[in-house]
């Protein structure tokens, strides 16, 4: 049989399959451990809202029919709660479908796209598989430098992304300090802000990126049901952009990206305020928790605008996350993450924050 590689398209050869962080599955069937912590995959650990639940059981009835492809209904709720027209929204099969969607839709083979040195590793992923190039702007203080990367613009530059906060550094950048960088970016370059956490933050500087879209900048915003509503598992995710910049998304777009349940359950969890509210309180508390406990361990915890953070392990991150595995407690490695040293923890329920303090005092970190 003829070389299989040598028939592939050659940006992708160097590519690495998409690492998922230890599953439930993995870590039940090589402990023989039935009660398990998952705290990888920045998931509301409180599950989404009973009205998504009662969506999904509605809809289950319904799944031999295509959903309506416009996705009228989500997009006129998302429309009304946001103060932007329908035309300025498109939706994904999670917010990483998206990620691709714009780089398939504008990425000419050979032009740049520049992130953040750690940052979320979809963007790069998706960036070589379309021919681009990344250009990695180190973080200075765990932060985007808005400085560095208008600095490593060049006439090649077609996309930015900032992941805001941070994954996983948890960091942000201020609605001032996104003013002043748009303002001095040359108008033929698009922003792209992921703001996958962006329900959690508490910073009354965090950036409204929607009122830069309404002025008319060239600014996407992605957003997702994945985090704070608890639909990991569905993959629902949505962007505002100007409309020219979603008609062109659009051409690329396979019809029905987004299945009939997801697009249900995400419009009923829109209703639900209750439950995101709670949730929002949960994390508040748990990460204050969180601080606390761990400091008292003597580890040192990155402040954070997120769901998540980052301890400093002062040490094998990778044995510090494999005792912890062994433990039931799931976390990510920094290692993973391009950041030695460090692990990252979902903030958990008061239980599983519990359950990781426990664990890691258990630890002998003299590794
Ligand atoms: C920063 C960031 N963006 C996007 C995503 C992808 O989310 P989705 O489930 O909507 O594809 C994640 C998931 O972890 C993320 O951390």
């Amino acid at each position: 049989m003829v070389l299989m590689e040598s028939l592939a398209r050659r940006s992708i050869l160097n590519l690495n399959k998409y690492v998922q962080g230890t599953t439930f599955e993995q870590v039940k069937k090589q402990y023989n451990l039935d009660n398990i912590t998952k705290l990888s995959s920045n998931e509301n650990p409180h599950g989404p809202s009973e009205r998504a639940f009662k969506a999904i059981e509605e809809h289950s009835k319904n799944v031999s029919v295509y959903p309506d492809g416009s996705y009228q209904d989500l997009k006129e709720r998302l429309s009304k709660l946001n103060n932007l027209d329908v035309n300025n929204i498109v939706l994904g099969n999670g917010s990483d479908e998206l990620i691709k969607l714009l780089l398939a839709a504008f990425l000419n083979p050979g032009e740049k796209v520049i992130t953040a040195d750690i940052t979320f590793s979809v963007y790069k992923h998706a960036c070589t598989m379309m021919d681009g190039e990344i250009v990695k702007v180190p973080l200075k203080n765990f932060t985007h430098d808005l400085n560095g990367i208008l600095d490593a613009i060049t006439p090649n530059t077609k996309m930015i992304f900032i992941c805001n906060p941070n994954n996983p550094t948890g960091t942000i950048v201020t609605h001032e300090q996104v003013q002043s960088f748009l303002d001095k970016l040359p108008s033929e370059v698009i922003v792209v802000f992921d703001e996958a956490y962006c329900e959690y933050v508490s910073s009354p500087n965090f950036p409204n990126t929607l009122e830069f879209i309404r002025q008319g900048y060239p600014v996407v915003s992605l957003r997702t049901f994945s985090k704070l509503y608890g639909l990991a598992g569905l993959r629902v995710g949505y962007g505002f952009a100007p409309k020219e910049v979603v008609d062109i998304i659009e051409k690329v777009r396979v019809p029905f990206n987004v299945n009939l349940i997801g697009y249900k359950a995400a419009l009923a969890s829109l209703d639900d305020t209750f439950h995101t509210k709670f949730s929002i309180k949960e994390n508040n508390n748990g990460k204050v928790y969180l601080k606390n406990e761990l400091e008292k361990l003597g580890l040192e915890v990155e402040p954070t605008e997120a769901n998540f953070l980052l301890i400093n392990v002062k040490g094998d991150d990778l044995k510090v996350t494999e005792e912890l595995i062994k433990r039931g407690v799931i976390v990510r490695s920094g290692s993973h993450l391009g950041i030695k040293g460090y692990i990252r923890v979902t903030i958990g329920r008061r239980e599983d924050n519990e359950r990781l303090v426990e664990a890691l005092s258990k630890i002998n970190f003299q590794f």
